[in-house]
């Protein structure tokens, strides 16, 4: 273990990109705390396994429990003292928050207000919050600027995540807690979420089952590999927002050490041509259903990243081939 290294929280640490960061920081000698609530959403098998690796390093501690849980969120903090918190714990999904939109109200924002409270506790030095692609809604302009209006959500799950960035507007106005706020677009690679596209189609492929195809395959997606986003992130621990505020607003003039970041791969890709890349990996055709557009999913993504290439030097870089080619190598050796 690296005694120079400071101490870290990460919470969603068993989620798909919870643990990612986890462990690239555990190899970097960080000290991990780890907080995941386990969430049925989907197979806790597949949550509890990456707790299982991260465990494997001594640098990591890890806490079981929701984040609604003040309390028990306050004396981890006070045990361990964390100076950086990555606040990736969410109910994430478009169409679920159809079905279950206090899931939304309780783990995103009452979640992320609790994060919000010990940081101003604490006195943290640098909250890191993941946000989403979605709060953009349905723009026409593409591609998406941080400066864009998103004030007309399509979806209750849009709608939490850009409640969360406007709590911690007024928290790091009021308290002066410098946040980043992460709007990742569509992350996808080895050890992903069951219920996104990539997971649904490549489990059905080999199933010899009916893939649903929304909005007839039109919808485009700027799909972002998850080691470019875990990159992205790590990079910006550093990158502290303080006095380089406001590069994100128009004809706002109040001082924020807040700053908004898209991290996306700035290359969007038309579904039915992604469902293309799944095929030839896995050598084999999909029986697919074309079906109109879902509720509440937004017709095209598109990150402009030069905010996030001018801040930290670095622009997400893995192909669409190789990223897919690596997810299916990864799910036919996890589930045989
Ligand atoms: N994966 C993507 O494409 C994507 C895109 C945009 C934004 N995001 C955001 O990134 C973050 C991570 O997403 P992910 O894909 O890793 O999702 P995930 O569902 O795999 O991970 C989230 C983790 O948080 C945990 N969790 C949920 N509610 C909790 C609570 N109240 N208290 C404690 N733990 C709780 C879950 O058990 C889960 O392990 C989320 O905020 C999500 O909204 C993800």
């Amino acid at each position: 273990m690296n005694e120079n290294k400071k101490t870290i929280l990460v919470t969603g640490s068993a989620g798909f990109i919870g643990f990612h960061v986890s462990k690239y920081l555990l190899i970097q000698g960080w000290h991990v705390i780890g907080i995941d609530g386990i969430t049925d959403y989907y197979d806790i098998k597949l949550k509890k396994d990456r707790h299982k690796i991260l465990s494997k390093f001594d640098n990591f501690v890890k806490y079981e429990f929701m984040l609604e849980n003040f309390d028990e969120l306050k004396s981890i903090c006070s045990l361990h003292k964390p100076e950086i918190i990555i606040h990736l714990a969410a109910q994430a999904g478009v169409r679920f928050s159809i079905e279950n939109p206090k899931s939304y109200l309780q783990a995103n924002i009452i979640g992320t207000f609790n994060i919000l409270e010990v940081s101003k506790l604490f006195e943290i030095k640098h909250l890191l919050i993941s946000s989403s692609s979605s709060v953009y809604g349905n723009q026409e302009t593409k591609p998406l600027n941080e400066k864009d209006n998103t004030d007309y959500p399509i979806s209750f799950y849009a709608a939490s995540k850009k409640s969360c960035e406007t709590l911690s507007h007024s928290y790091s106005y009021t308290y002066k807690i410098p946040i980043t706020i992460l709007r990742f677009f569509t992350v996808y690679g080895p050890w992903g979420r069951p219920d996104m596209a990539i997971f649904k189609f490549t489990k059905n492929i080999l199933n010899d089952k009916e893939i649903e195809v929304y909005n007839y395959g039109e919808m485009k997606r700027d799909f972002t590999y998850i080691d470019d986003i875990v990159l992205a992130v790590c990079k910006l621990i550093n990158k502290v927002p303080l006095n380089d505020c406001n590069d994100y607003m128009e004809n706002v003039n109040n001082y924020v050490p807040l700053r908004t970041i898209n991290i996306g791969n700035s290359k969007p890709v038309e579904l039915k041509n992604f469902i293309k890349l799944i095929e030839k990996n896995l050598n084999k055709k999909s029986i697919a259903k074309f079906i109109k557009n879902q509720k509440g999913d937004v017709l095209s993504t598109w990150a402009d990243t030069s905010l996030l290439e001018d801040i930290i030097k670095f622009k997400p870089k893995t192909s669409l081939e190789q990223g897919i080619k690596k997810f299916v190598q990864w799910y036919l050796e996890y589930y045989k």
